[in-house]
């Protein structure tokens, strides 16, 4: 198989494009894809500072090697989320730390046990076999806010790939889960103490996001979260990788006419937060009197630098 643009040998075939690419065009076509996105969404430009959350894994990982090699301001964010089973956080860690000193890049470490007092699997209610992703969910989209706003950030970027969104775009619909197909984008604005938010990686395929870190020397964690066997998710992305192999371009013509769809939706209205009060503990934005992240850790108060700590003022 050869390059279509320099017949030299392909290290990949674009099936949805049937174009196969040799290992300097499908970097050169990847970056440029990826400006693409940011700039036909709106994401943000070089004068924003951008955190970009990493989990150790491909998608993050090589997300935040590409933007810095496209000259945008970034800063990573790590949070070690205290899965012992498995090593999961102490591994996805060293990798993280690998990445940062290779290439010399800014990545902030967060520790939750250590500066809240409890992992993610302490918030568990024992013996239960509870699972603990929504809790997890939870403590990551506040931590990835509060964080980015802290190292002065102005935005904040996902390493979400086609395979994840069309996934959930897809379960979210079987459910007719309403309010998550509402807010589902690729860019979802600042709002009320919440950072703008993005996912450049959207329209590449998880097949295309590690062949860019492998090319690029980007060392990054294999092994799944321990709790994510068996996820509904994973699930639809089996079955809707055997669409794709029937006909090339199916995850793609699923997100992206869905997006266009929602184009004719105003932007503004894309927030699924609609909180209009501080949290008494740590001021950020919320729905109740205290905030979810701060009733879970409610006995490891962490009040330091933040009390009714706002954007603006931050700034
Ligand atoms: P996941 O929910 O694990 O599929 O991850 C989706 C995205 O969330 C990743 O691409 C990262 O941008 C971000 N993320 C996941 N885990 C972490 C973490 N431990 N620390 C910071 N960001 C994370
Ligand atoms: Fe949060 Fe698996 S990464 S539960
Ligand atoms: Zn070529
Ligand atoms: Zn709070």
């Amino acid at each position: 198989m050869k390059c279509r643009i320099c017949k030299e040998k392909a290290v990949i075939k674009i099936r949805r494009h049937n174009l196969p690419l040799c290992r300097k065009h499908f970097i050169e076509r990847f970056e440029s894809e990826t400006r693409r996105v940011i700039k036909r969404y709106k994401m943000f430009t070089r004068n924003d500072k951008i955190a970009v959350a990493v989990s150790g894994g491909k998608d993050s990982l090589s997300l935040l090697y590409c933007l810095n090699k496209l000259g945008y301001n970034v800063t990573g964010i790590y949070i070690n989320l205290g899965i012992f089973k498995e090593n999961y956080s102490a591994n996805s860690q060293e990798y993280v730390i690998k990445f940062k000193e290779k290439f010399n890049l800014p990545v902030i470490i967060y520790d939750i046990k250590e500066n809240q007092g409890k992992g993610i699997e302490d918030l568990l209610k024992r013996g239960r076999g509870e699972k603990p992703c929504s809790v997890c969910g939870m403590v990551k989209r506040y931590l990835m806010n509060r964080l980015a706003i802290e190292e002065g950030c102005n935005v904040v970027a996902t390493g979400h790939n086609l395979d994840d969104e069309a996934s959930r775009l897809f379960g979210n619909i079987i459910y007719w889960q309403e309010e998550h197909i509402e807010h589902q984008f690729p860019v979802l604005p600042e709002e009320n103490g919440l950072l703008k938010k993005v996912k450049p990686f959207t329209f590449f395929t998880e097949k295309e996001t590690s062949l860019y870190a492998i090319l690029n020397g980007i060392p990054y964690i294999r092994d799944e979260c321990p709790y994510s066997i068996g996820a509904k998710t994973i699930k639809y992305k089996e079955i809707l990788n055997k669409l794709e192999n029937d006909s090339p371009g199916t995850k793609y013509r699923f997100l992206k006419g869905f997006y266009e769809f929602k184009n004719k939706v105003k932007i503004e209205n894309l927030r699924s937060f609609k909180g209009t009060k501080n949290c008494k503990k740590c001021g950020m934005p919320t729905t109740r009197e205290i905030c979810t992240f701060c009733m879970a850790f409610e006995n490891h108060p962490f009040i330091k630098s933040v009390q009714n700590i706002s954007i603006s003022e931050k700034e």
